[in-house]
């Protein structure tokens, strides 16, 4: 069963056209990519399943239901971590629970301490690092009610071993929860490293130029990376990208 479909979806920003007849969809439990080049679009697909853009031709569909242009159904974790600077850490992590009547401090706790964040649960935002606050933002991100946790980029700004470092702790925060996540970026190894499935995106206007299915085992680890089937998979995907 899709838990997310796009379907035909074309959008244009002041006549520009961005996104031209694109097709995704998303299974339960499924952590796929959409990778492309800055500028791609990538984050407008974000905007327009968060509802925060409308396309002016196709759909979005959430659990067979109609959803274009309506807010609230995802669970978005932009760029930089956007922790509230006066809210402890706890109460970070409990954020998208706002608007339910009892908030799951239990769960909360027992995720602070797999992430091993336990001792700052009382701690404010500023007295973390910036890849601790990226964990708890994932967190607050898994805690909240939405089914589908978009990331747009988490790791861009960080080097390349830190990188490496967050990407296998989300991936092994993952598999413990095995909410459905679709990830953006433009960096083909991670995407290959941490999906189910990639959505190749193509030049201007984007739409899924391929849609690679990612034959790796998990759990994974770095060694994969040195891999001739690694290897193999990144120069396909690199040269789909270059030829646009
Ligand atoms: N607010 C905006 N101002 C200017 N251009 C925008 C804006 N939103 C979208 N665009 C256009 O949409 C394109 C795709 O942007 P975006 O989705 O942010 O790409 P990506 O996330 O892949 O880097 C950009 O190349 C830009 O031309
Ligand atoms: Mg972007």
């Amino acid at each position: 069963m899709e838990l997310l479909k796009m379907q035909n979806v074309s959008f244009s920003y002041r006549d520009k056209q961005i996104l031209h007849d694109l097709n995704l969809s998303v299974k339960n439990g499924e952590f796929v990519t959409i990778l492309g080049p800055s500028g791609s679009g990538k984050s407008t697909i974000f905007q327009l399943i968060g509802g925060i853009q409308t396309p002016y031709m196709g759909s979005i569909i959430l659990e067979g239901e109609e959803i274009t242009g309506d807010r609230g159904h995802i669970s978005y974790m932009p760029q930089s971590p956007s922790l509230l600077p006066w809210r402890t850490i706890i109460q970070n992590v409990l954020l998208g629970q706002e608007l339910q009547a009892k908030k799951d401090y239990k769960k909360a706790d027992e995720m602070l301490q797999r992430a091993g964040l336990l001792e700052y649960r009382n701690a404010y935002p500023h007295e973390l690092s910036g890849g601790m606050k990226q964990r708890v933002a994932f967190l607050r991100a898994l805690l909240s009610p939405q089914p589908i946790i978009c990331l747009d980029e988490p790791f861009s700004a960080l080097d390349e071993l830190t990188r490496q470092e967050m990407q296998l702790w989300l991936l092994s925060i993952w598999e413990q929860y095995k909410k459905t996540i679709i990830f953006v970026t433009h960096n083909i190894e991670e995407a290959l490293f941490l999906s189910d499935r990639i959505f190749v995106l193509s030049a201007k206007p984007a739409r899924i130029k391929q849609e690679v299915v990612v034959p790796f085992l998990r759990p994974r680890d770095e060694e994969m990376l040195f891999t001739g089937e690694f290897l193999q998979h990144k120069k396909m995907i690199h040269d789909l990208l270059r030829k646009g």
